[in-house]
């Protein structure tokens, strides 16, 4: 090949994001050049590619913003991914579950000088608690503050009726975190860790525990693997000596529903308002639906143009979120 073939090649490889073609090109051109008696070029040119190699393979920065290489191929349709922005600050935590969830980041930062002792840090973290309470979140936390892609995994995609197809497109999912370091999220966990004695179809999907079982025992990548379910009761009791971390959330107490609420409006003005009444009259909701209560009552603030967060815009808002949870209940009765 010529230098200009070369030079096709590589841009290429840029345009499609294949970075593993546009490396091996470079290195063809290297011997290429070395052939025709251009040692120094050839060598200069194999120093950067070993700089390249070193580099976090799964982003690139173009003009300051980070750019994913987005998973290719029958990837593409087992995982989704982001970079999150967010940070456990931006989460209203439990300080026994803020200092859990800090001892992850802390042994992740530091996995070198662990590993330099033969020790590992924790890397398969199980997330259990009701909905709403934050653990996808915390998913995407995570992965923001070790400036990492999440990639999530596709149930959808994952699962399928066909005999071993499932567990063939895991080990896919496997192979991906030795290839890319992230955090990977597999979301609503039941669907593939239910206990093994109790399904209907006991063909395919336990195999599929069975796999993932066994790949997560034999995992030695650096991802971090993150499972997240409102159903630990259903999960069969094998996984939980595979995870490094279960992790509990809970529904907030008062005084962390306040956190939440000012949060989320200390962007208004609130005179005369009593936290603490519309804290307690909060009690039993999830962070997610305190969220919510506290965006529809900054919602109408502004609408109305009053500046002001009333007590009874809150009430007003927490009565109507309450309600919608009764309709819920109702229609999940049998
Ligand atoms: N601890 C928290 N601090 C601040 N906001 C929160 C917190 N937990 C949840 N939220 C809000 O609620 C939304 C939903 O939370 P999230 O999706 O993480 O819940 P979840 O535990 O994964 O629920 P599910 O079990 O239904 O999947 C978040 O996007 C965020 O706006
Ligand atoms: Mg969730």
């Amino acid at each position: 090949m010529t230098t200009a073939r070369h030079i096709v090649t590589l841009l290429k490889s840029h345009i499609a994001g294949d970075e593993d073609r546009f490396l091996s090109t470079a290195l063809q051109l290297a011997a290429h050049e070395a052939r025709q008696g251009h040692g120094k070029l050839a060598q200069e040119v194999k120093d950067l590619v070993d700089t390249a190699k070193t580099r976090q393979p799964s982003m690139r920065r173009a003009g300051g913003a980070i750019v994913l290489v987005q998973p290719k191929g029958e990837l593409a349709g087992l995982l989704s991914a982001r970079y999150p922005d967010i940070r456990l600050t931006d989460m209203v935590l439990a300080q026994p579950l803020r200092q859990r969830l800090d001892r992850i980041l802390a042994e992740q930062r530091q996995q070198a000088s662990l590993q330099s002792h033969g020790l590992q840090p924790r890397r398969k973290i199980l997330l259990v608690g009701p909905p709403g309470a934050g653990k996808t979140m915390t998913a995407s936390a995570l992965a923001g503050e070790l400036h990492l892609p999440l990639f999530t995994i596709l149930l959808d995609g994952l699962i399928t009726k066909f005999m071993g197809e499932t567990a063939s497109k895991l080990r896919l999912v496997f192979d991906a975190m030795t290839a890319t370091r992230g955090v990977y999220l597999f979301d609503e966990f039941d669907a593939i860790g239910a206990k093994r004695g109790d399904r209907q179809d006991v063909g395919e999907i336990r195999r599929v525990l069975n796999s993932f079982l066994q790949f997560v025992e034999q995992d030695e990548s650096q991802a971090l693997i993150v499972a997240a379910t409102n159903h630990p009761e259903l999960l069969d009791r094998a996984l939980l000596r595979r995870f490094d971390d279960v992790i509990e959330y809970t529904l907030p107490d008062v005084s962390l529903i306040e956190a939440i609420l000012r949060n989320r409006l200390d962007r208004f003005a609130t005179p005369e308002l009593s936290w603490v009444d519309v804290a307690n009259a909060a009690h039993g909701l999830s962070p997610a639906d305190i969220t919510r209560v506290a965006d529809d009552a900054a919602k109408s603030v502004i609408l109305d143009n009053s500046g002001t967060v009333t007590a009874a815009s809150i009430f007003d808002a927490l009565a109507e979120r309450r309600l919608a949870a009764q309709a819920m209940d109702a229609s999940n009765r049998p």
